[in-house]
């Protein structure tokens, strides 16, 4: 099992280029099968959730060629409507397949996502948007298997403004005959960037970044020639901003959009931290102690409930009460226990958790099962004393590209380490034997 070591303590500092947005990226992926042809997608992560998408966009008929952050994709054809189970366990946003496959072929077949680490996360609110527009879903075998003869536009009010709920239903929107209005829509900029691909390809949209999406449904959408840049991660920043902040460290993020961190910079400011807001970079530095902040997690332009453990981390070590409240997830505090494990002083009660900032942190081996708990896991190793062992890759890797190498350049004591005696260990027997 390959791991992460962390040598703690040291001030980082230095430039961080941030990659484009996870969770902008595979929504756009998979909307390229709105429109057939050969699509240009430029400043897409290199990610094992991007290598994902991909994978189910090959199963479904769709090749791509990736080179570093371009991808070209033709989805000149689709052979098969469906998103199987061994993609979808791998990676939950394959459940964006059933609107684009619903408007493309009439029909989708997508295995049900379940529970994960962080919560439930049922699909109800994407079905319901998607039946308003004349869908019929039915389950069975672990899977939903929807259908539509022409989807029809219509109001679209949705109970929560999910993510992945609202680009399902605005992805067959844009193909249905006539108007559609999303209301309660989500507001979070990677929705915007969708709609800027969806009009980049021809459709017709207004609202966006608004909680009411104004859909004029257009007949067939064509790929751009241009190509289509993806948005900056303002979560990638929002951590690497809380590792120069929890190290004292002085550190810009560059190429971002400012304007989509607000609510994690006014967390920063009033953590303690002095911030320099450029066009395109932020800058963050430290000198006095950081200072206990409440903060609440709430939809855009929220606090992001994707740097709650983060800023945990941060404030674990600010002297005096912190209470962390968690309102989208309901299980999102699987990083406490781990915290804990490296000397932080954090008690759950419900949806929140109270922190009481500690001195020091101290080096341990810990693991977590999500993308944003082993981030912040390694954010706590760098501000403890000694070493930390980050165990379990496989949640970073979906989510951040070159990690180590970001955080070594900033000058980190980080390395990844391959646990060559756990392969051989984990090889076939006849193997073994004959290394032995
Ligand atoms: N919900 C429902 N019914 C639904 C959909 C959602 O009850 O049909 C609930 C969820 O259970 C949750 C809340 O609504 O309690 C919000 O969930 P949402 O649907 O907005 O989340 P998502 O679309 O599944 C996206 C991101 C997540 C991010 C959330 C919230 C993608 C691919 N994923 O998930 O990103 O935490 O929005 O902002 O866009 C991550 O990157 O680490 C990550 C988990």
């Amino acid at each position: 099992m390959d791991k992460i070591v962390i040598d703690g303590g040291r001030r980082l500092s230095g430039r961080v280029p941030i990659a484009g947005a996870k969770n902008a990226a595979l929504p756009i992926l998979i909307a390229t099968l709105l429109a057939p042809g050969e699509h240009r997608l430029e400043n897409v992560p290199q990610l094992v959730d991007v290598s994902s998408m991909l994978s189910l966009l090959g199963r479904i008929g769709c090749p791509s060629l990736v080179h570093d952050n371009l991808v070209r994709l033709d989805t000149s054809r689709v052979s098969f409507c469906e998103a199987p189970y061994d993609l979808v366990r791998k990676m939950r946003a394959s459940v964006l397949a059933l609107g684009p496959l619903l408007a493309r072929c009439g029909e989708a077949h997508v295995s049900l996502p379940g529970g994960c680490a962080i919560g439930v996360r049922p699909i109800d609110q994407h079905l319901k948007g998607l039946e308003r527009l004349g869908c019929q879903f039915e389950l069975s075998g672990g899977y939903v298997h929807g259908r539509v003869d022409r989807l029809v536009g219509a109001r679209v009010p949705l109970d929560i403004p999910s993510v992945t709920g609202t680009e399902n239903v605005l992805m067959a929107a844009v193909l249905a005959r006539g108007e559609s209005v999303i209301e309660n829509a989500a507001r979070e900029p990677e929705i915007v960037d969708v709609v800027r691909f969806l009009r980049s390809l021809g459709a017709q949209i207004e609202g966006e970044g608004s909680a009411t999406l104004r859909v004029q449904g257009v007949d067939s959408l064509s790929p751009s020639t241009e190509g289509y840049s993806i948005l900056p991660d303002r979560i990638e920043a929002g951590t690497y901003l809380i590792a120069g902040a929890i190290t004292g460290g002085d550190v810009v993020v560059e190429r971002v959009k400012p304007e989509d961190l607000v609510p994690v910079l006014q967390v920063l400011r009033a953590a303690g931290c002095t911030l320099e807001v450029g066009d395109e970079h932020v800058r963050v530095t430290r000198d006095g102690p950081i200072c206990p902040v409440d903060v609440t997690t709430r939809p855009h332009p929220g606090f992001p409930t994707d740097m709650q453990a983060q800023v945990m981390a941060l404030l674990s070590l600010a002297p005096g009460q912190s209470v962390l409240t968690e309102t989208i997830f309901e299980n999102r505090f699987m990083h406490v226990p781990e915290l804990s494990r490296l000397g932080a002083d954090i008690r759950t009660e419900g949806n929140r958790a109270v922190v009481n900032g500690v001195e020091q942190l101290h080096g341990a081996t810990v693991m977590a099962t999500d993308l944003r708990a082993s981030a912040s896991l390694v954010l706590a190793g760098l501000a403890a004393e000694g070493r930390t062992e980050v165990l379990r890759l496989y949640h970073l890797d979906r989510g951040y590209e070159q990690l180590v190498e970001k955080l070594a350049a900033l000058g980190a004591g980080v390395a990844r380490v391959t646990d060559d005696l756990e392969r051989l260990r984990s090889a076939p027997v006849s193997r073994v034997g004959e290394v032995g």
